[in-house]
């Protein structure tokens, strides 16, 4: 479910017309639903409310500070991956000790800020990372709670650049070896091990691979609460949304409609795997990133030019693979759809970005209504992985990014001005003493 529909002719984010935000703050423009990401984190929590748990919101989906806030006002928790997005967390008043810090290459500092920071859990992903965390807290005179990241070899059935728990990936622990290095980290003095946990994969989109992976490591994770005295269990994130069709989603009876079908709802999650949780009598963690907010975002264009070649029907819009990567770089899907409704013909379309390269498009052949130089169209679904995978390619200035709540709306990240894309940048002091030649000499000669 989220809160974007049509009321009339007009595309609405909850009490506000879109069209109106992208005339006011020009375009390309994130919009995000705070009514649709609460909604997400209480129906997940109220789900799995038959264990004790806490929710760990994926930074790295979606790391803008007011959606940061929105999470921590309900309670949440926060899975980081970097020494920025923990101070991103504290900046937007999240609590650091609900932070898991996960990731393969946690540098020195940002061990240590995480140790000052009195972080949840460190999730180890190899024995080298348990070393440099014990030395550093002994350092600190400091006990670094850990729990490490366990590869249980089962394929997410998802896309090969988002499955992250076959030993094809970088991955965590290999199964097999969990015990060994639990052993050896229990002799490491300056670790407490706290808990285990997995990550499989991403936008899954049923429960059996996730009840595989728990099936095959809840006896593991027995052995090693009953040898070490875990506190807790993190089964990581990965719970799949509606793209397809993602505007009807908006929709409550399309939404009951589905319910019975083929799509992953936490209710269907929790049905499924609490039974095999609850008898570990352990803090279960989940690390949810786009379930909650992948639905709760849209990214609104112009467009720019409509370019017929015979062939095709380009519909170049002033969006690009810089502000939205996931087509280009996984073939995603996102629906497509106009802020002012048309009905009638519909033609075959490409939409493509200004980007100078062919793989700079969100979709080819999609029958999309007639739409002109001027329209607007929203990209559905891009509340994840969306402004957070943004670039400067081709010196193209980040956009901006609204919250909305209710009829309110607000500006929650600024248009990034373009001289503060070079802002950072230096003339070497050698190319200063010179002139640039206003001519090329060989080229006219
Ligand atoms: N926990 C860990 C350790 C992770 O690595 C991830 C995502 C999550 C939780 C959250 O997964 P989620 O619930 O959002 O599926 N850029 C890709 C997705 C990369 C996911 C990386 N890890 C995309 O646009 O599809």
């Amino acid at each position: 479910m989220h809160d974007f529909r049509y009321v009339g002719k007009k595309l609405y984010c909850e009490g506000v017309a879109l069209d109106t935000l992208a005339r006011k703050f020009g375009t390309p423009l994130y919009v995000y639903s705070q009514h649709t990401l609460t909604d997400h984190f209480q129906k997940l929590d109220r789900a799995v409310a038959g264990v004790e748990h806490l929710i760990c919101f994926a930074v790295k989906s979606n790391s803008n500070r007011s959606v940061l806030r929105t999470l921590a006002l309900l309670g949440s928790g926060f899975d980081i991956v970097s020494g920025g997005e923990l101070q991103r967390v504290i900046e937007a008043g999240g609590d650091p000790q609900r932070c898991v810090f996960a990731g393969v290459g946690k540098t020195e500092s940002e061990i240590e800020i995480a140790l000052r920071k009195a972080i949840y859990s460190f999730n180890v992903e190899s024995e080298p990372e348990l070393e440099r965390i014990n030395r550093i807290a002994a350092r600190l005179k400091k006990i670094a709670p850990v729990a490490v990241r366990v590869n249980p070899d089962i394929a997410a059935g998802t896309h090969k650049k988002i499955t992250t728990g076959t030993y094809e990936n970088k991955f965590g622990i290999p199964f097999e070896n969990i015990e060994g290095v639990y052993a050896r980290a229990s002799r490491l003095k300056n670790l407490r091990l706290r808990g285990l946990q997995m990550h499989i994969g991403s936008q899954i989109t049923t429960v059996d691979p996730f009840d595989r992976a728990v099936r095959k490591v809840v006896p593991l994770v027995l052995r090693l609460k009953n040898k070490y005295g875990l506190e807790f269990f993190s089964i990581g994130g990965g719970s799949g949304i509606v793209y397809q069709h993602a505007l009807a989603s908006g929709d409550a009876a399309w939404w009951k409609s589905v319910q019975s079908n083929n799509i992953l709802t936490p209710r269907k999650y929790a049905a499924q795997l609490l039974p095999l949780l609850q008898p570990l009598g352990l803090r279960i963690l989940m690390e949810p990133g786009r379930f909650i907010s992948g639905n709760a975002g849209v990214l609104i264009t112009r467009v720019e030019y409509v370019k017929r070649t015979g062939r095709k029907n380009f519909l170049i819009v002033d969006a690009a693979m810089n502000d939205l990567i996931r087509p280009a770089l996984y073939e995603a899907y996102h629906e497509i759809v106009p802020l002012l409704r048309k009905n009638g013909a519909r033609a075959e379309s490409d939409v493509v970005g200004p980007i100078c390269e062919s793989g700079d498009s969100f979709c080819h052949d999609r029958p999309l209504p007639k739409v002109g130089e001027g329209d607007y169209l929203a990209l559905m679904s891009a509340g994840a992985y969306g402004s957070v995978m943004a670039s400067n390619y081709n010196t193209r200035a980040l956009a901006a990014e609204i919250l909305v709540n209710g009829r309110q709306a607000a500006i929650v990240r600024d248009r990034q001005a373009v001289k503060k894309i070079w802002a950072g940048e230096k003339t070497a002091p050698w190319l200063k003493q010179h002139r640039a030649s206003r001519h090329q000499s060989s080229v006219t000669s």
